[in-house]
């Protein structure tokens, strides 16, 4: 009896609005996780962050753009590769684009 009518409504309204935000940030968190997991499958080899400590080339200094035509290259045997050809035929394109602006973003934070 005390929730209904004006104060009911108010109630119900703040509580879809309060869903709705939540589902945007859980989206969000996801696919920044995703990106982060996938990037830390590629820093056994290109170091930590992608900067290499080694012969491999490091992948720190990329931008999305570069790196999401690179990867698709290595997949699609365009690119001349040793290993990466095969590594960059695991992923889709959708993954190609989350690591892609995962290594973006870290640059725009500056590391
Ligand atoms: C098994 C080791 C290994 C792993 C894991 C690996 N890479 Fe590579 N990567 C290489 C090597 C070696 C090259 C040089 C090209 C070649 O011979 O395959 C390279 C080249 C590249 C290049 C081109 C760099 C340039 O300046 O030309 C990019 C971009 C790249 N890798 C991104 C990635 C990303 C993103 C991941 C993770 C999803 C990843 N690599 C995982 C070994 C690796």
């Amino acid at each position: 009896m005390i929730l209904s009518g004006k104060s009911g409504k108010t109630v119900l309204s703040g509580l879809a609005g309060g869903l709705a935000l939540l589902g945007a940030a859980t989206v969000q968190a996801q696919e920044i996780s995703r990106g982060a997991v996938i990037a830390s499958t590629c820093y056994t080899c290109h170091g930590t962050y992608g900067v290499s400590p080694g012969s491999i080339p490091p992948i720190d200094d990329i931008s999305a753009e570069r790196m999401i035509s690179t990867l698709q290259g290595y997949r699609s045997g365009q690119r001349a590769s040793t290993v990466m050809g095969r590594h960059a035929s695991g992923y889709t394109d959708e993954e190609i684009r989350e690591v892609a602006q995962y290594f973006g973003n870290l640059q725009k934070r500056g590391k």
